[in-house]
């Protein structure tokens, strides 16, 4: 019979295993050595990888799926008419999601893909640095903290994070009054960790910042981060909004990299609680360059929201891509994206 094997047979087995074993771990070898000999005409790569960073004392303690803070905000946005998830599913979460490496490449923000070699970083950084409102660019510093991918340029440590929130604050700064001495207060819809609120409120503490979102764990953790970065910023409950989102309280609202990645009626839902709080105005970046598209159930269309936008009585003010004025930048930057601002008619 086939499947047994007699002694010399097995013998001969044993002997070609090792050959094959041994000609694969001289490849290695030689692999290890190519790429390090890259290493050093490139000179120096990542500097951090998400895992390899040491927590904070108390996180790892803290932030855990168990942990009844987020147990109890889970509860609470069960049936929420915005929770309709299509993307930020149960399954997603497991997939796209360390709880204690949220700063890592993964559903808040993505750091190893699209555009995030070494070069795109560099570049992307000099972009920041040179066309970023100069406040903005002196003022937020950056670490490794929860497992962000980090890079040196010229001394300086840069992530996506960083780079992102350069960008987006000095366009922010530029639509609202373009001279640097006030944000406007802002209501962030699909804040995740609190990246944006954590940069806004440290390059001017007394900005008014609200975070809030429709997926429990992603308020949990930019409580929980805000708290850690000491920022003043405030985060909303979904379950909190109806009440606390109200005319004269906010002067803008931000959604970045979120309504792309909601069904249609949750967008309709946020875009209502915009227009009846009059917010004069509206940023929003989506994931998919110019279109401003939902993200629907499996085998459904995504769905245009900008006309659900303009319905509700705003119009385009300004589109601008990511990296303006450069479009070589725009073109291999890390991220490309395109900035949208509305203003209430
Ligand atoms: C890719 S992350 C972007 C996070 C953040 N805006 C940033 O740029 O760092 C998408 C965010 O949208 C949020 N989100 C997902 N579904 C949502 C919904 N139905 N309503 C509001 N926010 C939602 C997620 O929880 C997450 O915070």
């Amino acid at each position: 019979m086939d499947h047994v094997v007699g002694n010399d047979r097995l013998e001969a087995l044993k002997r070609g295993a090792k050959h094959r074993l041994s000609r694969a771990l001289g490849r290695l070898d030689l692999a290890v050595v190519r790429r390090s000999e890259l290493e050093r005409l490139q000179g120096p790569r990542w500097v951090l990888d998400h895992d390899a960073v040491e927590l904070p004392p108390g996180a790892e303690e803290y932030l855990r799926v168990d942990n009844p803070r987020l147990l109890e905000l889970e509860s609470r946005y069960q049936g929420h008419p915005a929770t309709g998830h299509t993307q930020w599913t149960g399954d997603f979460l497991q997939d796209q999601l360390v709880l204690q490496y949220f700063r890592g490449d993964n559903a808040y923000v993505w750091q190893k893909r699209h555009n995030t070699g070494e070069v795109n970083f560099v570049l992307s950084a000099l972009h920041a640095f040179e066309h970023g409102h100069p406040d903005v660019v002196a003022s937020l510093g950056e670490d490794d903290a929860f497992g962000a991918f980090t890079f040196d340029v010229d001394g300086r440590v840069v992530t996506r994070d960083l780079i992102d929130s350069i960008l987006e604050l000095t366009f922010i700064d530029e639509m609202w009054s373009g001279d640097g001495q006030g944000l406007p207060r802002i209501l962030d819809i699909g804040a995740g960790y609190g990246r944006l609120a954590h940069r806004a409120t440290t390059w001017q503490p007394d900005a008014e910042y609200t975070c809030t979102d429709a997926v429990a764990v992603s308020t949990f953790i930019s409580e929980y981060y805000l708290k850690y970065r000491k920022s003043p910023a405030r985060v909303l409950a979904l379950d909190e909004v109806d009440s606390q989102v109200t005319p004269g309280r906010f002067d803008l609202a931000v959604n970045i990299h979120s309504f792309s990645e909601c069904p249609i009626d949750a967008i309709k839902w946020w875009l209502d609680q915009v227009a009846e709080a009059e917010i004069e105005h509206l940023f929003v970046v989506p994931n998919t360059a110019r279109d401003l598209i939902s993200t629907e159930g499996e085998g459904r269309h995504r769905e245009d929201f900008r006309v659900e936008i303009e319905r509700r009585g705003y119009k385009l003010e300004e589109m601008r891509p990511k990296y303006s004025p450069s479009a070589a930048v725009q073109a291999h930057g890390v991220f490309p994206a395109w900035y949208f601002w509305f203003t209430r008619n």
